[in-house]
């Protein structure tokens, strides 16, 4: 079967090429979820669906919906989703990959007059990526009735409120009670996204059929000391929340490094956001916050880190005019992909002759929140270099091609099968 009837490498080339341009501009890549750019590529998309012909919607949570209408009177639906959202400074390919893909196909199915029996829907899944709030997959946890009052009230460092946001862009906060009705119709949840890893590439390979995605939990670690004067407060006389700041940084990535080399097993630890107060040359450092972010394939491992680097905490906390504290803010439980579309992926790889290697995700995908309450699975394709969440990302349009190709196959046998 040749895979290049089943995408339109033209048709990729030029969505990935006009929505991963849409950026913020003297930082590109960045889209960040509820800024101008997010709208205007919110904007885009929508006038893909009108280009295409489908109804466009927003439900509940925030998520863009454009869905291709069984002629049957059905309610049941297969969902292709990723985000238009980037971190700041990101790429154009991490979810504008899957984005552009899903409208590859819902076109194939449009332009080819293929009535299906259930419902295809194109899902721009609200806010990915992990934003000021402390919360990223805002609308796949919507979906799922993974969101709560305590997290619509969060406020960002402007003082907007995460739930005002998601109503402004068209979302429903008071209805997000519990799981969206949705969901109960849900065949498969589908995601092509870029691999963000290098083993696709290094292995020649074309597919990579998820297996799992880690647990992901979000930590704020706060260190108040005492700001003081840089230039007259002998070294023996501070509470410098920098270096205990320091101290525990170094602690979590050596920590993470041995449980990692030791279990022979993914586990990652990264402290990549920091806030020094009053972040002045000639001031010592008198609070520091930072965001610990840990993925992990074993609870055993997690809860080791996690219990020892909170005693850790507790030590210094209280000490020599310290005060030291730990809270979690987010969490993602790992989970396996649906077994049965995992089986519809290789049979599609093999029907196109593409090569493909089932493997486990390291990064966190909405497919994760909805894979706890429907049937969900992705795919990877290969990215250069493995380079992720950084300007230099980059896929080939043929590689987003091929794995299109796939999802559209696969749409095709979940209809034969109906
Ligand atoms: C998603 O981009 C993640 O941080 O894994
Ligand atoms: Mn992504
Ligand atoms: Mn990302």
């Amino acid at each position: 079967m040749d895979y290049t009837k089943y995408s339109d490498i033209k048709f990729i080339e030029k969505g990935i090429n006009e929505l991963g341009v849409i950026t913020e501009s003297n930082r590109p890549y960045t889209r960040l979820v509820f800024s101008d750019e997010f709208y205007a590529g919110r904007d885009w998309l929508s006038s893909q669906f009108q280009m295409l012909g489908i109804q466009k919607s927003i439900d509940e949570a925030g998520n863009l919906i454009g869905i291709y209408k069984s002629l049957e009177k059905t309610e049941k639906i297969v969902i292709i989703g990723s985000h238009i959202d980037t971190v700041p400074s990101g790429g154009r390919y991490d979810g504008i990959a899957g984005i552009i893909s899903a409208l590859n196909v819902i076109k194939y199915f449009k332009n080819n007059k293929i009535e299906l029996p259930f419902n295809l829907a194109i899902y721009d899944y609200l806010g990915e990526e992990l934003n000021d709030w402390g919360i990223s997959c805002l609308g796949s946890r919507g979906i799922a009735g993974l969101l709560n009052e305590e997290i619509f009230s969060r406020q960002d460092k402007t003082g907007r409120i995460l739930g005002d946001e998601i109503d402004k862009i068209g979302g429903n906060t008071k209805l997000l009670k519990g799981q969206l009705s949705i969901v109960k119709n849900i065949i498969a949840c589908l995601e092509l996204h870029i691999e963000q890893g290098k083993i696709l590439e290094s292995d020649n390979t074309d597919i990579g059929i998820v297996r799992s995605i880690p647990t992901i939990s979000r930590h704020t670690v706060k260190i108040n000391g005492q700001a003081g004067h840089s230039g007259t407060l002998h070294m023996n006389q501070r509470a410098d929340a920098l270096v205990i700041a320091s101290e525990l940084i170094l602690y979590i990535n050596q920590f993470a490094s041995k449980i990692s080399r030791e279990s022979n097993q993914h586990f990652v630890s990264t402290v990549g956001k920091i806030n020094v107060e009053p972040n002045s040359a000639s001031i010592i450092p008198g609070y520091v916050d930072f965001t610990i972010d840990l993925r992990a394939v074993s609870n055993q491992s997690r809860d080791i880190f996690l219990k020892q680097l909170t005693k850790k905490i507790n030590d210094l906390d209280d000490k020599n005019n310290f005060k030291v504290s730990i809270q979690d803010i987010s969490y993602a439980p790992y989970v396996e992909m649906d077994k049965k579309l995992q089986a519809c992926f290789i049979k599609s790889c093999e029907d196109m002759g593409l090569s493909k290697k089932i493997m486990d995700s390291g990064a966190g995908h909405d497919t994760a929140q909805l894979a706890r309450v429907c049937p969900a699975a992705m795919i990877f394709i290969p990215c250069k270099n493995g380079l992720s969440h950084c300007p230099e990302e980059f896929a080939e349009i043929n590689d987003i091609a091929k794995g299109t190709s796939i999802i559209t196959k696969m749409i095709l046998d979940l209809a034969n099968q109906d």
